[in-house]
Parts: structure tokens; sequence; C-alpha cells
């Protein structure tokens, strides 16, 4: 399978990228669609992983500071999952961060997929606990280098 990361760039992309991380992210909690749109997104750096031609991922870089960003919207479709497209996802982004000469990223990550940021590096932040959208959450962040 040939994975590719990449920018949307046509209203199509765009369009099958936001239908992923309604999907993935927000369907399973009951929320309608459009409910996986946020404010501040034309400040955010996106991108959709393709396997074979197909938008299987995404994520966004959210910009917090000049120095910091978060990472938000990680999604993988449930059959594309296992094969490191989360993590080249991942990487990505990161690599869009260092460029924007940015010194950290930090997640709100949900606790089912703390494993996931651990094995790519992030901290979880100690007593951070919380619920959002009704799901649980802990804070994680990595420093760039
Ligand atoms: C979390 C998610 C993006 C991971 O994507 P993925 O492409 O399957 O992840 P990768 O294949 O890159 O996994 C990298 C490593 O993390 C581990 N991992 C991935 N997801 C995990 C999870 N949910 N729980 C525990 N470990 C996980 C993998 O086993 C792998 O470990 P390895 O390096 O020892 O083999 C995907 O499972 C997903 O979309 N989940 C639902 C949405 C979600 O929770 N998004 C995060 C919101 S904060």
């Amino acid at each position: 399978m040939n994975i590719i990361i990449k920018k949307p760039k046509t209203k199509e992309e765009f369009d099958q990228y936001y239908h992923v991380r309604w999907e993935v992210l927000r369907k399973p909690l009951g929320m309608p669609v459009g409910s996986e749109k946020m404010t501040g997104e034309d400040r955010c750096f996106h991108v959709i992983a393709l396997a074979d031609d197909q938008i299987c991922g995404t994520g966004m870089l959210f910009p917090k500071s000049d120095s910091t960003a978060q990472i938000k919207q990680i999604a993988v479709l449930e059959k594309f999952r296992g094969l490191k497209i989360g993590t080249k996802i991942i990487e990505a982004l990161e690599k869009e961060a260092q460029k924007q000469g940015l010194k950290k990223i930090i997640i709100e990550a949900r606790k089912s997929s703390q494993n996931f940021y651990l094995k790519n590096e992030y901290k979880l932040i100690e007593n951070s606990e919380h619920i959002s959208i009704g799901v649980e959450h802990v804070n994680m962040e990595k420093v760039l280098y």
C-alpha cells in the first residue's frame, strides 16, 4: 500500500478530510455532521493521509502562541490502523512546526490514544486528566529540537 501525507488542496479533498474527521472522532459520540469543524481552521496547517489514493487519515496544527502549536484531529479510519499512518501524520505536522520555528507541541489526547502519543515521544502532563466532549482526556507535550 502506497501511503502519502500531503496538504488537502481541492474542495473534494477538503470535503473528504472533514468527513474522515467526523467519521472517526464525532460520529461514534453521536455528534452531527458539522461538529467536526472548529473556529480558527483557516489559521491551521492541515494534512491528509492517502492510502492508494483513498483519504484515510487526518491531522492539523493549530497555532497557540509564537512558540507553541497544538496537534488536533488526528484520526485514521479503522481499517487502516496499525500501519503507522498516524505516526506519519504526526511526523509531517512536527516537520511543519519546525519549519515555522516553533519550539513545542501540545496535545489534548483522548486517554484511549495516550499510548500512541507516548510511542511518538510525547510526555504526559501529570494530573491533567479531564473530560472533554464526554471523553476522558490527558494533556501531553513534546519539545522540538
Ligand atoms: C490513535 C490513532 C490515530 C493511531 O493511528 P495508527 O495509524 O493506527 O497508529 P500507528 O500505526 O502509527 O501506531 C504507532 C504505535 O502506537 C500504538 N498505538 C496506536 N494506536 C493505539 C491505541 N489506540 N492504543 C494503544 N496503542 C496504540 C501502535 O500499536 C504502534 O505501536 P508500535 O510502534 O509498538 O507498533 C488511531 O488509532 C485512531 O484514529 N484512533 C481513533 C481516533 C483517536 O483517538 N484519535 C486521537 C484523538 S486525541
